[in-house]
């Protein structure tokens, strides 16, 4: 069979594919509809589609080595199977809904993704992430270990998503936004974007409250004040200025940066501080 100016590809080239990029054609082939129906784009036929280059970019590479080296996603994975109240409750209300589910910024630990497969291993779950280490490390992992035709992978910046306007049902969110690389109220305007009306962001990060801010040296205050800005912002101005009208933000709890080893974790030790962020998850409606 030859290639007929129509979509169906030529029989030859897909197995010389599926051998290249070792993945099944059937893979390739749900890859390719998927996907190309939402984005209206080509997409490289691997099991993981590429909106950005596929190489890790270069700031990026010793974050990304250590989390592989590390088998960062294989313990993140057992970590979510334990009970966890609030993300389990949170992973079966995002199941419930029906539909395409985006996991935006899904990140070595998976973000909501876990949580939603722990309440239905059925779902459909775009898995993405602007890291391609990311992504290939929860594919690798998750097609030994869940195996679900339901599952796709999809590498691209949430402030520029490849999707069609009105083409998602449910986006999750478990701290990507959080962590923007980017601008967070652009990532808000592209999650409005693409999410079909009657559509829901559900996005949870955290924050430095005024409370906190108040009760830290003057000094301390000072400095964080001008070099992370962000960590002060609850984000819910942007969120309406996306366009959402419907908004329901729930206190989710609190964490600590002496017990991580993010950048602003990095900066409050050097400061001499543990800063409390307040947690929150936001479920946001497009009316
Ligand atoms: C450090 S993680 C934390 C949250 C993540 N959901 C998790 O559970 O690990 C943040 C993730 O967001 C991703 N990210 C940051 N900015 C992004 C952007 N503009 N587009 C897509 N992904 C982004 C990062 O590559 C990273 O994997």
């Amino acid at each position: 069979m030859r290639e007929s100016g129509n979509a169906v590809p030529d029989i030859d080239i897909l197995l010389d594919l599926s051998h290249l990029y070792n993945v099944t054609i059937n893979e390739m082939l749900e890859d390719i509809d998927l996907l190309r129906e939402l984005t209206g784009k080509e997409t490289r036929h691997s099991g993981i589609a590429y909106f950005v280059p596929e190489q890790e970019r270069e700031y990026n590479i010793a974050w990304a080595t250590k989390m592989k080296n590390g088998k960062w996603v294989n313990h993140n994975w057992e970590y979510t199977r334990k009970v966890n109240p609030s993300m389990d409750n949170v992973g079966k209300q995002i199941a419930s809904y029906d539909g395409i589910i985006l996991e935006i910024g899904t990140g070595p630990g998976g973000g909501y993704m876990p949580y939603i497969l722990k309440a239905n291993p059925d779902a459909t779950i775009i898995i993405s992430d602007l890291s391609p280490t990311v992504i290939s490390e929860w594919k690798n992992f998750l097609d030994k270990t869940v195996d679900s035709p339901n599952l796709y992978y999809a590498v691209f910046d949430f402030c520029a998503m490849p999707f069609k306007n009105n083409s998602i049902d449910i986006i999750s969110d478990g701290g990507g936004i959080g962590n923007c690389d980017g601008e967070k109220s652009q990532a808000l305007k592209e999650a409005y974007r693409v999410l079909k009306p009657g559509g829901k962001l559900i996005t949870s990060t955290g924050f430095v409250n005024k409370e906190t801010l108040a009760a830290l040296p003057g000094e301390v205050q000072n400095v964080l004040i001008e070099k992370r800005p962000d960590i002060f912002e609850d984000l819910y101005e942007d969120t309406v200025l996306a366009g959402f009208s419907k908004i329901d933000s729930v206190i989710s709890g609190c964490w600590y940066t002496d017990d991580d080893d993010s950048a602003i974790a990095d900066l409050a030790r050097s400061l001499g501080v543990n800063l409390k962020f307040t947690s929150y998850t936001r479920y946001c409606t497009k009316e």
